[in-house]
C-alpha cells in the first residue's frame, strides 16, 4: 500500500515540476516555432552544489529561450528513468540529465536513440560501452579533482615522519564523482605507507549524512589526522561532528573537500577547512549551446571538460566576496 501511494506521489511530483518549470504540459517538441524543448532530469537537491547547478540550468534555459521541462529525481535512479521515459513520450527535442549512478542506463538510452532524441550527459557520466547512446558529456574531470586533493595532502605532510591517519567521506555509492574522486586521491597518495586511509564510507553527498558518519568515525578512531570529504556539504556536516567531539577542525583534524560553494569557502576562510578543490556547477550556458547544436544535427565534441581551480585559506578570503554560488 505504502509503495503504491509513494509511486502515485512520485508520478505527481514529476508532472508538477515539469509544469512548474516551463513545461507546456502538452506533447513537447519544437512544434514548428523554432524553440527548443529540453527535458532535464536532475539528480536531486542534496547539496549546495546541486542547488547552484539547478539554478544555472534554469537561468541559462530562460536566457536561451529554451523551454525547460525539469524533474528532480531525489537521488533515485528509478525516478530518473521514469522522467526520461516521460520526456521521450512527450517528444522533447533534447534530453539532458545528470546520472545519479554510472551503471544501468543502456535500456532507456536506447529508447531515446530509437526515438531520435539526442541525449546530453551533464555533470556526471555513465559507464555504457556504447557511446553512440549520447551526444556528449559536459562536466568536470572528477579523477583529476581527487588527484588535486591527494597532491595537497602529500605536500602538506611531506616532512612528517609519523603515520597520517586519513578518513574519507565518499559521495553517493556508485556515482561517477564518488568512484573517480576516490580513485584520483588514492593514485595521488600512492603507496607511501605513511598515508593510511583508516576508514572510508559514503555520506551520500549530504550534510546530515556527513555529520552522522563522521561521528561514527570519531567514536571508532581516536587518532584521526585528516578528513577527505568528496564534497563541501559532507565536510560541513563533519565539522559539526568534530566540534561536538571537542576537537578543533582545521587544527586537530585537517579537512580537504571538493566543490567550493559559498558555505565551504567560508569555512575555508575561517580556518576550519584546510583546502578545497573546485568543481564548478555553472554548466547551464554551455549545456544550452551544446543542446542547440545537437538539435540542429551539428557536430559537437564528445567530451567537454569544465575548467576548475583549487583554493587555500588565503585564496578563499580573496575569492569569497565575488563568489557566485
Ligand atoms: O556531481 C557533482 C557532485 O554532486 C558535487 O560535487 C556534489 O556536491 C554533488 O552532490
Amino acid at each position: 500500500m505504502f509503495k503504491r501511494i509513494s509511486a502515485l506521489l512520485l508520478a505527481g511530483a514529476v508532472t508538477m515540476t515539469m509544469a512548474g518549470c516551463g513545461g507546456d504540459g502538452g506533447s513537447g517538441g519544437s512544434a514548428g516555432d523554432g524553440k527548443i524543448t529540453m527535458g532535464f532530469s536532475q539528480v536531486g537537491a542534496e547539496s549546495g552544489w546541486r542547488t547552484a547547478n539547478t539554478k544555472s540550468v534554469q537561468t541559462a534555459a530562460e536566457a536561451a529561450g529554451v523551454t525547460l521541462k525539469f524533474s528532480d529525481a531525489q537521488q533515485k535512479q528509478e525516478n530518473q528513468i521514469k522522467a526520461i521515459r516521460s520526456y521521450i513520450q512527450q517528444k522533447v527535442d533534447v534530453i539532458a540529465f545528470s546520472p545519479v549512478v554510472e551503471s544501468g542506463w543502456d535500456t532507456v538510452l536506447k529508447e531515446a536513440k530509437n526515438a531520435a532524441i539526442p541525449v546530453i550527459l551533464t555533470d556526471r557520466a555513465v559507464d555504457s560501452k556504447d557511446t553512440s547512446l549520447y551526444k556528449t558529456f559536459l562536466g568536470s574531470d572528477f579523477v583529476e579533482e581527487g588527484r588535486k586533493a591527494g597532491k595537497w595532502l602529500t605536500e602538506e605532510f611531506k616532512d612528517t615522519k609519523d603515520p597520517v591517519n586519513i578518513v574519507e567521506l565518499q559521495g553517493t555509492t556508485g556515482s561517477a564523482p564518488a568512484n573517480d574522486r576516490k580513485a584520483g586521491f588514492a593514485e595521488a597518495i600512492g603507496t607511501d605507507p605513511k598515508f593510511k586511509v583508516i576508514a572510508s564510507q559514503t555520506g551520500d553527498f549530504t550534510r546530515a549524512k556527513g555529520k552522522e558518519v563522521m561521528e561514527a568515525f570519531l567514536k571508532a578512531n581516536p587518532d584521526i589526522d585528516v578528513l577527505y570529504a568528496h564534497n563541501d556539504d559532507m565536510g560541513l556536516g563533519a565539522i559539526e561532528a568534530i566540534e561536538g567531539a571537542g576537537k578543533v577542525p582545521g587544527k586537530d583534524i585537517k579537512i580537504i573537500t571538493i566543490d567550493a560553494v559559498k558555505d565551504g569557502m567560508q569555512a575555508l576562510a575561517d580556518g576550519k577547512i584546510s583546502y578545497i578543490v573546485e568543481c564548478s556547477p555553472l554548466l547551464g550556458p554551455q549545456l544550452m549551446d551544446l543542446a542547440a547544436k545537437a538539435v540542429k544535427g551539428e557536430s559537437i565534441p564528445a567530451r567537454v571538460v569544465t575548467e576548475e581551480t583549487t583554493f587555500t585559506q588565503e585564496q578563499a578570503k580573496e575569492a569569497l566576496p565575488s563568489r557566485q554560488y
